[in-house]
C-alpha cells in the first residue's frame, strides 16, 4: 500500500505469519532498495513487493527486486504480460491483482503464478466496474485454474472464511493494516480511518484511476466538480501531483487524498500487525469449528 506499508509493516506481518508487501508505488529506486534491505534484516520470513506496473521508472524497479531475489511480487494497475518471464525467469513467483473475471483470465493466460480479485469495497484503486467482492471471487473461481486470493472488505476472520468459503485460496488485506503500528501513514490518517463510519468513502475519479476515498474536504471538491460538469483535464489538475502523499504520509486530512476501503468503518483501535494477525486467526478458527458443527 502506497505511503503506508514500507518495511517495517511489511517484516511485522511476515513475522507475525502472513506475507508482508513493501509498497513499491511510492518509492524512489533508492527508496525501494533501502525499504527490501532493512526488510531481510527485520525478518527471515517471506516477503514481497507490490509493484504497481504503471509506475513510470518500472525497469529500475524490476533490477532492484532481481538483485535482491525478492521470493515474490505482486503486480497491480497494468498489462501482466510485460514483466511475468522476466520476473519468473529471475526464480521470482508473480501474482497480480484483478478486478474482473476477463482480466483474472488474461493474468492467467499471461502465465502468473496467482491472483488476487479485489471486489469494489476494497481501499486505493479499484475496478470500473463496481462488482463486489461477494460476487466478484466465486465468479473468478469457476473461470480460473490458479490459486485466487481475495482482497477487499475483509477486515475480521470471519470474513476471511467468508471468501474462502465462496473459493478463495487466501486473503489480500490492506486497510486494516492502514491502521497498524508498523503503517508509516500519519496518525492524523490512522485516526480517521478509526472515526470511519459506513459510507464514509466512495469510488470516485473513475475518468482517471477509479479510487476509493474517505470523504473530505479534497472529496467535497472532487464531487463539486462533476457537478459543475468538470473535464477530464480538469480532473486531472484539481487532483495534481502529491495528494495521497500529502493526506496518508503528511496527514493533511483537508487537501490530501486519503485512500481506504469500506471495511474501515469496522474498526477502532490502531493495532500491532501480529496483533492483527493473532485477532483473525483466532476468529477465524472459531468461525470455522462453528460451521463445522452445524
Ligand atoms: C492506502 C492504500 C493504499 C493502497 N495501495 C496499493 C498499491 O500501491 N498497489 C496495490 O496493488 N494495491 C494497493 N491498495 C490495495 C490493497 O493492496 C488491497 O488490495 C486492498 O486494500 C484490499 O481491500 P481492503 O482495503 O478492503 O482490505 C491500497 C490500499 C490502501 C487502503
Amino acid at each position: 500500500m502506497i505511503w503506508c506499508s514500507g518495511w517495517e509493516l511489511a517484516a511485522a506481518v511476515s513475522n507475525a505469519g502472513g506475507l508482508g508487501l513493501i509498497g513499491a508505488g511510492s518509492m524512489y529506486p533508492e527508496i525501494l532498495d533501502e525499504h527490501i534491505q532493512k526488510c531481510k534484516a527485520a525478518t527471515s520470513k517471506s516477503f514481497g513487493v507490490n509493484l504497481p506496473l504503471l509506475y513510470p521508472n518500472i525497469e529500475a524497479h524490476i533490477q532492484t527486486i532481481i538483485k535482491h531475489q525478492v521470493p515474490i511480487v505482486f503486480t497491480s494497475a497494468g498489462n501482466p504480460k510485460t514483466w511475468t518471464k522476466t520476473l519468473q525467469d529471475a526464480g521470482i513467483k508473480v501474482v497480480h491483482v484483478v478486478a474482473s473475471v476477463l482480466f483474472a483470465q488474461k493474468a492467467e493466460a499471461a502465465g502468473v503464478d496467482a491472483i488476487v480479485a479485489e471486489g469494489f469495497e476494497a481501499g486505493g484503486h479499484n475496478g470500473r466496474d463496481e462488482t463486489t467482492t461477494l460476487c466478484l471471487i466465486p465468479m473468478v473461481r469457476k473461470a480460473v485454474q490458479i490459486p485466487v486470493l481475495a482482497a477487499g472488505g475483509i477486515g475480521t476472520g470471519e470474513a476471511m472464511l467468508a471468501v474462502m468459503n465462496l473459493g478463495a485460496d487466501g486473503v489480500q488485506m490492506g486497510s486494516r493494516f492502514v491502521a497498524s503500528k508498523e503503517s508509516s501513514a500519519h496518525l492524523n490518517f490512522k485516526e480517521a480511518v478509526l472515526a470511519a463510519k459506513d459510507g464514509d468513502t466512495l469510488l470516485t475519479l473513475k475518468e482517471l484511476t477509479p479510487v476509493r476515498l474517505l470523504k473530505n474536504p479534497f472529496f467535497e471538491k472532487v464531487k463539486q466538480a462533476y457537478t459543475d460538469g468538470a473535464s477530464v483535464s480538469q480532473l486531472q489538475e484539481l487532483l495534481g501531483r502529491g495528494r495521497a502523499k500529502k493526506g496518508m504520509f503528511e496527514g493533511d486530512l483537508s487537501e490530501g487524498e486519503l485512500e481506504i476501503g469500506q471495511v474501515a468503518g469496522l474498526f477502532d483501535e490502531v493495532l500491532s500487525a501480529k496483533e492483527i494477525i493473532e485477532q483473525i486467526v483466532k476468529a477465524y478458527n472459531t468461525a470455522l469449528t462453528k460451521q463445522q458443527t452445524l
